[in-house]
């Protein structure tokens, strides 16, 4: 059994290799950190393979499907934000963002379900985010559609397989804060009320091999969905807002100091 796993150098991608070697998976890791994926390795039981590659060029998610070999796992987790106003935030960096965040995860997705499908057999954890709940996320722009994006294209292909009655399962997670690097690398403040990536993990996995097509870790999170789909977007977009902004504040008063 071997699983890879994107965005394996830190957080939850780090905690899910934990999580997957613990059951006995041999892994592939991927990451540009090749140092944190060595120190990660050294402290896993089973077989370990590191590729370190930038996951926002097109040829590199390719490449990665070329050398990789069967797998029956597939966690596409690497991912980043930004915080800011839209006209402030860099447009080079969002573009990235949009090449990290859904292309790489929509052309791996798509080359490993294919021999999933052909073998009917094997499992996809899409990491989207709570974010992708939402109409919009002011202050968060870029990154709240990337997770729109890879929350709705997940449902979907889901859809399609339950139809075909394919024994694939493709899930996909939607956690709400989790205390991991994200806050540092998007200028944000969350530590307050994020999940533990151990716990956020060990929960995703299990739903995942029990089929569970929309993951949402906690119940505050899981009654935020369910706002989601109660309120009107101008009220949830208003509401966005009102919660990010201290964010941004609490970031900049950190920086100063
Ligand atoms: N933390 C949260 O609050 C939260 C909430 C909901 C969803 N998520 C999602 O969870 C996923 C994991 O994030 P995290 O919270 O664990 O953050 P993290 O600790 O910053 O981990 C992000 C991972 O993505 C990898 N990555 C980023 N850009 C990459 C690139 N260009 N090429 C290859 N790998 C890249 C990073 O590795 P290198 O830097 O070594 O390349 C790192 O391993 C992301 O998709 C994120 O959007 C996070």
């Amino acid at each position: 059994m071997r699983a890879l796993i994107t965005g394996a150098s830190s957080g939850i991608g780090r905690d899910i290799a934990r999580v997957l070697s613990g059951m006995g998976y041999d892994l592939v890791l991927v990451a540009r950190r090749k140092d944190r994926l060595e120190e990660l390795k050294q402290t896993l039981k089973t077989k370990v393979e590191i590729i370190s590659l930038d996951l926002s060029e097109a040829e590199n998610c390719y490449a990665l499907y070329e050398q990789t070999g069967e797998i029956d796992v597939l966690i596409n987790n690497a991912g980043f934000g930004l915080f800011g106003d839209f006209l402030e935030t860099d447009l080079e960096e969002e573009l990235k963002m949009l090449r990290v965040n859904s292309q790489a995860m929509h052309i791996l997705m798509k080359l490993y379900l294919s021999d999933f499908v052909k073998r009917d057999s094997g499992y996809i954890l899409n990491v989207a985010s709570a974010a992708g709940f939402m109409p919009g996320g002011p202050l968060l722009n870029t990154y709240y559609a990337t997770k729109a994006y890879i929350l709705n294209l997940s449902r979907g292909v889901s859809r399609e397989l339950k139809k075909q009655k394919s024994r694939v399962v493709l899930s996909v997670l939607c956690p709400g804060p989790v205390q991991t690097e994200f806050e540092a690398v998007a200028g944000v403040d969350f530590a307050s009320v994020g999940l533990k990536s151990e716990t956020v993990a060990r929960y995703a996995i299990r739903k995942l091999f029990r089929g569970k097509r929309v993951i949402v870790p906690g119940i505050i999170f899981k009654l935020g969905r369910l706002l989601t789909k109660i309120l009107p977007d101008s009220v949830l977009l208003s509401a966005a807002y009102i919660i990010q902004a201290p964010r941004r504040r609490a970031v900049e008063g950190k920086r100063h100091a």
